[in-house]
């Protein structure tokens, strides 16, 4: 007897990431990666975090160490609505769910809304965790093509549309509004509205899923869709990329009705996110810990952006037919290949020069192009940047 074949349909129908797979590749010594979505270490609040535990363990052990509200520590959310506040959100703590970062906002999400074959409209292409967060509950993500100002409207009408006529209406929009990942694109104001208005048309909850909004380096600051549309939109935040991933924590910010179903959901899952971890961290946002580590990570963030932009210019100035986004913020551009070229076939031919980046493919519904790839330019130091894109434009030369 074969006991995997006492998994349910639901365990059968989940994949590893494509991603954390590759990055065993990557592993090896030498290779310059762009493939990771890592902070770099040099932006860890570490001086915050050995004083804030120092007093949380002298001043409040008795409760950190304790489990704690599955809502999360109240000090906590009290702290991010005002933080949401001063980005134009009107909210408070009782509209906040903590969250063991935001890929646990995303699975409680799935948790809540798909019966099996449900579908959900998300960018194609779009966040891969997110794709596996669906997956996993046996809901079917249906792509909606993005432009260089993120998804397009039109498209997201006829997509909707069709899925109407065959009955299979959407349960949320799924979008990555700002500095997306993997195609570092933003949607603007404008066209933000356009979607809430098909949304309204269709009563249709719009999933925002925003970790990179305050890693802005140029550009004007577009309004949240929570702020155009509090009650029907669902925000999802995350320390991991503004603060440090490793406490994994996160926070989801919506109507009262939603929040209260994902509490529920949460509960089956963890208990509670850390308090340990949340005690830590409010101690280092009163000590002003996040406004002072974003300037430093919005100051060398930016800088390794331009670095990366530049060196693209010039390494890759004999291919013209190979084009990519400038992003205004987040970690990611996106680059993609001359007509024919695929970035699957290119991709151990790459490893073998020691670099490496993600084929676009993974972060596609239906895995339905090729030809682009995502660049992270976050991790790599600003030599391995030049150093890595001169090589990967030897092999792109050499392949093309
Ligand atoms: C769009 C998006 N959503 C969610 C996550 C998950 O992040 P975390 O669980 O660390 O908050 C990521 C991580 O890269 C992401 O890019």
């Amino acid at each position: 007897m074969n006991m995997q074949d006492y998994f349910s349909d639901r365990a059968n129908g989940m994949k590893r990431s494509v991603i954390r797979e590759l990055l065993k590749l990557t592993a090896k010594p030498g290779i310059i990666s762009f493939a990771g979505g890592l902070p770099a270490p040099a932006t860890f609040p570490v001086d915050y975090v050995e004083a804030a535990v120092e007093s949380v363990i002298e001043n409040e052990h008795a409760t950190a160490l304790q489990y704690g509200p599955t809502e999360g520590d109240v000090r906590l959310r009290e702290d991010l609505a005002i933080i949401m506040r001063t980005d134009g959100i009107k909210t408070s703590p009782d509209h906040i769910l903590i969250t063991t970062a935001s890929q646990q906002g995303l699975d409680l999400v799935a948790k809540i809304f798909f019966n099996p074959g449900d579908t959900c409209i998300t960018g194609s292409p779009t966040y891969l965790g997110g794709l596996q967060a669906f997956n996993s509950y046996q809901g079917v993500s249906v792509g909606v093509e993005l432009d260089e100002h993120g998804m397009i409207p039109e498209k997201l009408q006829e997509t909707i549309e069709k899925l109407e006529r065959e009955g299979r209406r959407p349960r949320f929009i799924y979008i990555i509004p700002d500095f997306q990942n993997p195609a570092g694109v933003t949607i603007p104001e404008s066209r933000r509205k356009e979607i809430l208005e098909i949304a309204h048309r269709g009563k249709y909850l719009i999933v925002e899923d925003t970790p990179y909004r305050q890693l802005r380096y140029s550009g004007e600051h577009q309004p949240t869709f929570q702020s155009m549309d509090p009650d029907m939109v669902l925000s999802l935040y995350t320390f991991s990329k503004i603060m440090l991933p490793g406490f994994r924590l996160g926070w989801a910010c919506g109507p009262h009705w939603l929040v209260d179903k994902m509490v529920m959901a949460k509960q089956a899952v963890d208990l509670c996110t850390p308090p340990f971890n949340q005690a830590i961290t409010h101690a280092m946002l009163v000590n002003g810990a996040l406004e002072k580590g974003l300037e430093k990570t919005i100051a060398l963030y930016s800088r390794k952006k331009d670095i990366m932009l530049e060196c693209l210019a010039k390494e890759f100035a004999d291919m013209p037919t190979v084009k990519w986004t400038k992003p205004e913020g987040g970690l990611f551009l996106w680059l993609t290949l001359p007509d024919g070229m695929s970035a699957d076939d290119l991709f151990p031919k790459a490893v073998d020069e020691n670099v490496a980046y993600v084929p676009g493919s993974a972060f596609f519904p239906n895995n339905d192009d090729h030809q682009s790839m995502r660049l992270n330019f976050s991790y790599a130091s600003e030599e391995q940047i030049a150093e890595g894109v001169k090589r990967l434009a030897g092999v792109v030369r050499e392949n093309r």
